[in-house]
């Protein structure tokens, strides 16, 4: 990779709201960047779309091109920001620069869930560094946390707050009372949500992070199908207020652990019931919150702003510093180095938790009896009932049950059972209860 003496020469691809905060942040930084890693960084060459594009940053027309492998065939460029988001162009666009020697930052989980495998075996094939830490959870440091910080413990878990704009509608829901529709409406118009916010309503966003965090905490990249996502469009304002009633808030959660007792893996996301009793509910609106449980250093929690430009950029930035040390240190792939490949994933019928079951049932004699009969049947405890009076006369009443510890096998063999029962409607919500213990 050619230099100059301690400059780094920064090819960005990609100049929208995370590209433009990098930018600007860089020059508005520019001094203590310069004193802390000893190199000038400096943005040289900018791929865009559309270079007539009106951008809250001043930049000279003769950066840009439309042409991101103008960036790549750039030898004074020494590293390159991949900030174009999507999978397939991303891919080509990383797979490119690296193969050129470049190396490369870049804030897209998308391109890592699906790719992540091949773009770290090129990366170190090529002895030249991928960073991401703006993949996951925009502004918090998670990634060198667990790769660095946290490098003496083996991860026994971890438990995130990964997309903020769910969690934005889920804390509007449950403090504001208003609905799942209202709520998106209202991310929408703060500029929360994205004009296509479906990923981030589907779990498939905190799906993609919480695959990199797997990786970095167990080193083997799932598959998009051997993790289970589930998003918050069927969460109701019926379901946050029963949570609520009994000590719990409705987050979208994503869960990274080891099952006890062997060394298979378990990647998850889904809207879960967390005690009031844990720090983790108490994050609301668009923030994030990640916490590790390493078992020498026992419970760790980071916090803070999971999306938007100064966040972002501001991971972007420190990846940045890294490529500068490597360069001016003249070492290679100092990039991702997981602590290990341990095992398999755990299949989803043998995860294990405590469940939430709210059913819609006859009001009549004997419904609760065999309901309890059949999870009874399957060795699942109740823990609590709920069961309102009716404020009016109704044939269908709710009936809410927190379940004990059950695999998500066990849980779903007795609900089938549930359902069938004739005095059972089949219109349900099944969400886990997440402990957060370990
Ligand atoms: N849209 C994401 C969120 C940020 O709402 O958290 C980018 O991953």
């Amino acid at each position: 990779m050619e230099t100059s003496s301690k400059q780094l020469r920064i090819g960005l691809a990609g100049l929208g709201n995370v590209g433009s905060g990098v930018y600007k942040n860089l020059l508005l930084n520019r001094h203590i960047l310069q004193d802390r890693t000893g190199a000038h960084l400096q943005v040289t060459r900018i791929a865009v779309r559309d270079p007539n594009r009106k951008r809250d940053v001043d930049v000279s027309p003769e950066m840009l091109t439309t042409e991101w492998r103008d960036l790549i065939d750039d030898p004074q460029i020494d590293v390159i920001v991949e900030l174009i988001g999507g999978d397939d162009e991303a891919f080509k666009l990383i797979t490119a620069a690296l193969k050129a020697g470049k190396a490369v930052v870049t804030g897209n989980k998308a391109v890592l869930a699906k790719h992540g495998k091949q773009l770290i075996e090129l990366s170190e094939k090529q002895n030249t560094p991928l960073y991401c830490e703006a993949a996951v959870a925009g502004g918090i440091p998670i990634i060198k946390a667990v790769k660095e910080a946290l490098v003496g413990n083996r991860i026994d878990s971890i438990y995130g707050i990964i997309n903020g704009t769910s969690n934005y509608i889920l804390t509007r829901m449950t403090k504001a009372g208003i609905s799942f529709s209202e709520a998106l409406g209202e991310a929408r118009d703060k500029g929360f949500a994205e004009a296509d916010p479906s990923l981030d309503i589907n779990g498939w966003d905190a799906g993609h992070k919480a695959i990199i965090l797997g990786w970095l905490s167990y080193g083997r990249w799932l598959k998009p199908e051997e993790v289970s996502v589930n998003g918050i469009e069927t969460i109701s304002s019926e379901d946050v207020t029963f949570a609520d009633s009994l000590g719990y808030e409705i987050k979208l959660l994503g869960v990274i652990r080891q099952n006890q007792g062997d060394e298979r893996i378990e990647v998850r996301v889904a809207p879960s019931l967390i005690p009031r009793t844990h720090i983790l509910s108490s994050v609301d609106g668009v923030f994030n919150a990640v916490a590790v449980h390493g078992n020498v250093v026992g419970e760790t929690l980071f916090y803070g702003s999971g999306a938007g430009q100064d966040a972002t950029s501001s991971a972007v930035i420190s990846d940045l510093a890294d490529v500068a040390e490597n360069l001016i240190n003249e070492v290679g792939c100092t990039g991702f180095v997981p602590h290990g490949d341990y095992g398999v994933a755990l299949p989803l019928e043998e995860t294990l938790s405590q469940y939430y079951l709210r059913l819609s049932v006859v009001d009549e004699p004997g419904v609760l009896a065999r309901i309890a009969n059949i999870t009874g049947e399957n060795g699942i405890g109740i823990l609590s009932v709920i069961q309102p009076e009716p404020k009016e006369p109704s044939e269908h009443i709710p009936l809410v049950l927190l379940l004990h510890d059950a695999t998500y096998g066990t849980v779903s063999t007795a609900l089938k059972a549930v359902l069938a029962l004739e005095s059972v409607e089949s219109e349900h919500t099944l969400l886990r209860v997440e402990t957060l213990e370990r």
